[in-house]
């Protein structure tokens, strides 16, 4: 497939620290959509990956995908584990001998928790306490997380400043916000130091497009590609910040590495761009036809989600000042970046029911 990971767009003085400094590190999640990216960014940088994933969401595909992106001899250095964040000893062995945790794995999805709020809990909350015992217990370098724009709930301040929060508006916001009372908490009584990388609508290549719970860019795209209608929840004016996954990649390897008086805190991560999603359907169009495939429908809109937050839009200053966090990637680049994977996909989908 095309569109492969690159450490290129990573700031060279980090990718310089990466490839001088080898360690060992655990990425939870491996095999979804942010999870692959940093395994095969990890990888790609001469690191040592294991890699922990129950497939519930992640696909085979994506650990074949970082295979054949970053070949055989780097290959040889990820070791995957198929397990179970909620089974504490599966938890247990996987950072066993890790310098650094990157955890990725949990059940996103605002609509999915809504309707499924006890698994969505058992898995983010529950999965999450395992990894952060199992952490302590192996005593790692380091330990970052996946956190969550949702947690800004209905707090209205634009833009989002990590100190000012609302409260909750879905079952998922609540798990992703007792991620970070529990990382503070083991701070305090355990003395590890987790950060949290609070993500805002990360797109790119191998985020799923298909399914009940895809996010909107790959569905959106997927739907142009395949000449169907694309569905807008409400009028459009929602907005976002999305942010490309090399900025995520980015923010995470930096959290890792980052000196003591930065850690045990929560960054945006984001770009600081708002976009509508009538902005962003228009954006998809060209970002399609620049390859050609031209989309003439006009959109379907819907009644607004529950749980849905009207505009999110992020203040990445903290990240940029104690992390040295530099999101090169914008939207129209990151597109651009991420159209071949999506064209590449549908066409091998294509292919495979000829
Ligand atoms: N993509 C975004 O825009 C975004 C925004 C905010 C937060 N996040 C968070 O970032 C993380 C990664 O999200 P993503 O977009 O890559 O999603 P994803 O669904 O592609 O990846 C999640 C991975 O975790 C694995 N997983 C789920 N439950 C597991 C379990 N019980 N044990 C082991 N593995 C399990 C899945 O199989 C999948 O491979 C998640 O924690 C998510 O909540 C993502």
């Amino acid at each position: 497939m095309t569109g492969a990971g690159n450490p290129a767009n990573l700031p060279p003085a980090l990718r310089a620290r990466l490839l001088e400094q080898k360690a060992t590190w655990l990425v939870t999640g491996c095999a979804g959509f942010i999870g692959s990216n940093l395994t095969e960014t990890l990888l790609a940088l001469g690191q040592e990956v294991v890699g922990l994933d129950n497939f519930s969401t992640g696909r085979q595909a994506n650990l074949r995908e970082v295979r054949e992106a970053v070949g055989p001899a780097q290959w040889a250095r990820f070791c995957f584990i198929e397990g179970d964040i909620r089974d504490s000893a599966v938890c247990a062995h996987a950072t066993h001998g890790v310098d650094h945790v990157l955890h990725q794995a949990a059940l996103g999805s605002v609509p999915r928790s809504i309707i499924d709020p006890a698994t969505s809990n058992a898995v983010n909350v529950g999965g999450f306490v395992n990894m952060l015992v199992a952490a302590r217990d192996a005593a790692v370098a380091s330990f970052t997380y996946a956190a969550s724009s949702s947690t800004y709930g209905d707090h209205p301040g634009l833009p989002k400043v990590e100190d000012r929060i609302g409260r909750p508006l879905s079952p998922y916001a609540v798990t992703k916000y007792v991620n970070e009372l529990y990382a503070d908490v083991f701070a305090r009584c355990y003395g590890i130091s987790a950060t949290g990388l609070r993500y805002f609508n990360v797109f790119g290549r191998r985020q799923d497009p298909d399914g009940a719970y895809a996010a909107v860019i790959p569905k959106w795209v997927a739907a142009m590609i395949r000449g169907d209608d694309v569905v807008i929840n409400g009028d459009g004016s929602v907005s976002r910040d999305f942010c490309h996954i090399d900025n995520a990649v980015q923010a995470n390897l930096l959290a890792a590495l980052a000196p003591q008086h930065a850690r045990g805190q929560v960054y945006n991560v984001a770009v600081g761009d708002s976009t509508t999603l009538l902005e962003l359907f228009d954006s998809l169009r060209a970002a399609l036809l620049a390859h050609g495939v031209g989309y003439r429908r006009a959109p379907l809109h819907r009644p607004p989600r529950p749980g849905d937050v009207q505009h999110s839009l992020a203040d990445i200053g903290r990240a940029e000042r104690q992390l040295g966090y530099a999101p090169g990637m914008r939207i129209r680049d990151g597109l651009a970046l991420a159209m071949p994977w999506y064209l590449e996909r549908e066409r091998q989908l294509a292919g495979s029911i000829d």
